[in-house]
């Protein structure tokens, strides 16, 4: 999302659609709210999925290199036979005693290091940022909460108040503070650290003066939405520090990182060689099925715990709980991650060659299989920019690829194709792009 609430949609007019997408769309707008957003000038309709891959009604397929919650692939059938089968047993809430609830929050917590060894269920990424913040202010006695300038961290009252990324229309808590990271500022990556560490510090001093204080830092180790800023390993190390100097936790927040994404390790945190207080999960955690957790040390957890009342209808439910019994035991048992380095290195070394071509790659980031692909030709304006990331996008999507924009300026391409992505989808993709940077640029 950005100040113009999604350039990466489908304006009413702009395109011809065939008449079934058009009709479809009309009923669409005459009972869904204003907030429902098509993706893409020509927006996608899809009936079925299956691994990499997407189909529309037409059957034809389209290669899925965006959608990061199916890492597993889309339709999992080992995913979706344990998932039907706890349906056709029992779903049942956590106040009853049942086995898988313990067996799972076991096996997931052992993935973690082993400070953090307390798990909370949740529905959604949001719910799971909503309550990590609720226990750090908690623990902390404090409200301030340290965020990246174009941070995202969810829909709840509490989480949409601490996302800058969600544009000007929607306010911000006035105990939020905000610190830019070193690319967008433009500083060299050798000065990222002192440069993090300076601003969080300023703000811990600013909101210790106003007697806010600070309950958390609360970061996607690597800033997704600012533009995907992961490098050096490390850099948010003396900010982390700066934070607990001043009573408050640390919250990575792991939706987009989590389970795997970055290759080398199973958190995105660990690149960056620090242990959390809190971790919130999501998106991959089910496949698709919504769950996720609040993981993290036992004193604050259960300082919330033994403080607040707390139930949650849905959350660990054991229908949740078996699918994502699966994704773990299959994540681990594939290889899955090690499978998420070795592609996402034949995917930077493919790009790394386009980029020496004169199509307008400016830049590659990436940890694992979350690349973020700055677009643009030499001397471009942000605008110019933007608009070439927009373009490619479309071009790439009536190319049958799918992929999208990030960054404040939304001109870098966000590639996040699901893990077990294979050597042909890597060169299927890399194909596309050029074909499309040619069509844009050449
Ligand atoms: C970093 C991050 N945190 C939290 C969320 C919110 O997750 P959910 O949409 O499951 O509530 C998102 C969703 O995109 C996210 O990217």
């Amino acid at each position: 999302m950005s100040t113009d609430l999604m350039p990466n949609r489908y304006i009413p007019g702009e395109a011809d659609l065939p008449t079934r997408e058009a009709e479809l769309i009309a009923r669409r707008n005459n009972v869904l709210a204003a907030s429902y957003r098509l993706q893409y000038r020509r927006p996608v309709h899809f009936v079925r999925g299956e691994g990499m891959w997407l189909y529309d009604p037409d059957d034809r397929a389209y290669l899925d290199f965006y959608n990061n919650v199916p890492s597993l692939g889309h339709c999992h059938p080992e995913v979706n036979a344990a998932m039907a089968e706890q349906a056709g047993r029992i779903s049942a809430n956590t106040r009853y005693l049942e086995p898988k609830l313990v067996d799972y929050a076991e096996r997931l917590v052992e993935t973690f290091p082993q400070e953090l060894d307390r798990v909370v269920f949740t529905c959604t990424g949001s719910e799971s940022n909503d309550l990590a913040l609720r226990i750090a202010r908690l623990a902390s006695g404090n409200e301030g909460v340290i965020v990246s300038s174009y941070a995202y961290h969810g829909t709840s009252a509490a989480t949409a108040a601490v996302s800058p990324n969600l544009g000007d229309a929607v306010k911000l808590s006035p105990f939020v503070r905000m610190v830019s990271l070193h690319g967008p500022a433009g500083v060299p990556q050798s000065q990222a650290a002192d440069f993090f560490e300076t601003q969080v510090r300023a703000a811990v001093v600013d909101l210790n003066r106003r007697g806010i204080g600070v309950a958390a830092l609360l970061i996607d180790s690597i800033f997704s939405s600012d533009g995907v800023w992961v490098d050096p390993p490390g850099f948010i190390a003396g900010g982390i520090a700066a934070v607990r100097e001043a009573g408050g936790l640390v919250i990575a927040d792991e939706v987009q990182p989590g389970f795997g994404r970055t290759g080398a390790h199973m958190w995105g945190f660990e690149r960056h060689g620090i242990v959390p207080d809190l971790v919130t999960l999501g998106k991959p955690m089910g496949n698709g099925f919504p769950i996720g957790a609040v993981v993290g040390r036992k004193s604050p957890m259960d300082q919330f715990g033994d403080t607040a009342r707390y139930s949650n209808t849905f959350a660990g439910n054991t229908v949740g709980i078996a699918t994502a019994d699966a994704v773990l035991t299959i994540l681990q048992r594939d290889q899955i991650p090690q499978n998420a380095l070795a592609m996402s290195e034949r995917l930077r070394a493919g790009l790394e060659k386009l980029a020496m071509l004169p199509y307008g790659i400016l830049g590659i980031r990436n940890a694992g299989l979350f690349f973020g692909i700055d677009l643009g030709l030499e001397d471009a304006t942000a605008a110019s920019r933007r608009a070439m990331a927009l373009n490619v996008v479309n071009a790439m999507r009536d190319d049958g690829v799918l992929v999208s924009t990030t960054g404040a300026n939304e001109d870098s391409l966000k590639v996040r194709p699901p893990l077990v992505c294979q050597a042909q989808h890597v060169d299927q993709f890399l194909a596309a792009l050029e074909r499309a940077l040619i069509k844009i640029a050449g």
